[in-house]
């Protein structure tokens, strides 16, 4: 994602000690010099807020943000929840430790005096100022709603292929929770030979899909992007004429709440000459065999898994359900030295974020990986669908779960000329992946939950 940095913030940051001056000001008899929308407020919003918070929002992963702040009406409308939402940490919306800063792709931070300044602006009483001082926001304002949804509809960009349902799914009113497995019809003719996957997006058709399962996908939830594997690393989609894919959907029930689901999925291809030399694999790395007590509110898991081979690892997504808390994954080196390599202290079954690496980290053969997942089982988690229940491993949401998948390609490059070159192992892996999904899309259990299946792909 984009990001403009305001050139006046960059040439002369706010001190907190100005942001508490200004705070002062507020409260005291200098009233205009607190801080105003136009003048403070808005250039922070639009470093950190609007990629999401514009008119017409982007959608993420399957949520929209509820208001632009880039409208002072309707930042002064929510600035209570703004001081909030920044208070809490809530806003703007990510999970891994601020330790972390630098190392994931599309990381999202707010310096410690910008969020100052938003607070004493609310506090100040979300003043409006002079929609003059906002001209020289002009340009940036431009740039960054050009950073937003792109005019294709695409995170990608126009697609090579699009891939939708045959017909709208219907989502009948009195269903709550559904998870059926669907296939996605490519175009006729569009794609009959096997092709390597440089960029996937799942377009959910609304805030309803609670998640998107595929082989040749990923996952798609709230909150996550679109796949963009680095160059020369891919992910190869068979030449079936259709892609099999799990729904989860999760609604209110009653009169008129039924929708008709068009969630679509897009991809980008590989050129013919372009060389893959690492070909993703996958490993939802589960955790079974625990019981949280009812109304624990601090409960641990461990759980450990050896590197057998040299990997670069290229992203980690932790997987929880309500009662998830913190979630960390650290590394132990083959002379005993210990990494953190993930760090998330407040863990948001909300927002399910996949954390990337800037670079994929080489991991050598013979390391550990040590996991620990921590549960809230007590009733101040406003979450917890049940404080009296002991929790298992479970596939509904009311269960819980304790997975930390890992997205990662042996170390050694494999060199394979696409339009030349077909590895048969890759082949008959993707097409494996391919065909499990629909054979168990026969034995459709509604009340399956999460990812559990994606465990095939597990050494
Ligand atoms: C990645 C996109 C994204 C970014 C960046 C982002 N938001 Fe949000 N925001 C959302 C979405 C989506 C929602 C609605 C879903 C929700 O409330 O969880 C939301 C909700 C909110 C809410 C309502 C929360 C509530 O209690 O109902 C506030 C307030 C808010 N954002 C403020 C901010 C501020 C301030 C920033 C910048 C510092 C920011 N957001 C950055 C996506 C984003």
């Amino acid at each position: 994602m984009k990001t403009a940095t305001p050139s006046r913030l960059l040439s002369a940051p706010l001190s907190i000690p100005l942001a508490l001056a200004l705070l002062t000001a507020a409260n005291g008899s200098q009233a205009q010099e607190a801080p105003t929308f136009y003048e403070d407020a808005l250039p922070v919003f639009m470093k950190n807020c609007v990629a999401c918070h514009q008119p017409e929002g982007p959608d993420v992963g399957g949520i929209s943000a509820p208001m632009s702040l880039m409208d002072y009406d309707q930042a002064r409308i929510w600035a209570p929840l703004i001081k909030n939402a920044l208070a809490t940490g809530y806003m703007p919306p990510w999970g891994a430790h601020e330790r972390h800063r630098g190392e994931f792709k599309a990381e999202r931070y707010i310096d410690k005096d910008e969020k100052e300044l938003l607070i004493a602006w609310v506090d100040g009483g979300a003043l409006e100022g002079d929609p003059a001082a906002a001209a020289d926001e002009q340009g940036l304002l431009s740039s960054i709603v050009g950073a937003g949804m792109p005019e294709s509809g695409w995170w990608i960009g126009e697609p090579d292929l699009v891939v939708e349902f045959e017909r709208p799914v219907h989502v009948p009113d009195e269903v709550e929770d559904w998870q059926p497995t669907i296939q996605m019809h490519y175009p006729e003719g569009a794609h009959s030979n096997p092709r390597w996957i440089s960029k996937a997006e799942l377009d959910p058709g609304g805030p309803w899909v609670h998640h998107i399962v595929s082989s040749h996908m990923g996952v798609g939830v709230p909150g996550r992007g679109p796949f963009t594997y680095p160059e020369g690393w891919g992910v190869l989609l068979p030449e079936d004429p259709f892609i099999t894919v799990n729904m989860h959907y999760h609604k209110d029930t009653g009169e008129g709440t039924g929708v008709y689901d068009s969630t679509r999925a897009g991809f980008e291809f590989y050129d013919d000459g372009d060389v893959i030399d690492y070909v993703v694999e996958t490993n939802l790395l589960p955790h079974r065999g625990w019981t949280i007590p009812a109304g624990d509110p601090d409960y641990r898991v461990d759980n450990t898994h050896e590197i057998e081979e040299d990997i670069y690892l290229l992203s980690m997504g932790p997987h929880m359900h309500y009662r998830g808390k913190a979630m960390r994954y650290e590394l132990e080196y083959p002379d005993g030295e210990r990494e953190t390599l993930l760090w998330v202290p407040k863990y948001d079954f909300n927002w399910q974020f996949l954390y990337e690496y800037k670079e994929p980290k080489f991991i050598p053969a013979g390391s550990t990986m040590h996991m620990s997942w921590w549960f809230d089982n007590s009733e101040a988690n406003r979450w917890n669908p049940d404080p009296t229940a002991d929790v298992e491993y479970g596939p509904a949401t009311t269960d819980e779960m304790a997975n930390a998948r890992i997205y990662y390609a042996p170390a050694t490059p494999r060199g394979i000329v696409v339009g030349r070159d077909m590895p048969q192992d890759v082949l008959e892996k993707a097409r494996a992946a391919e065909q499990l999904r629909r054979e168990r899309a026969d034995l459709l259990d509604l009340t399956e939950d999460d990812f559990g299946w994606l465990t095939e792909d597990s050494p």
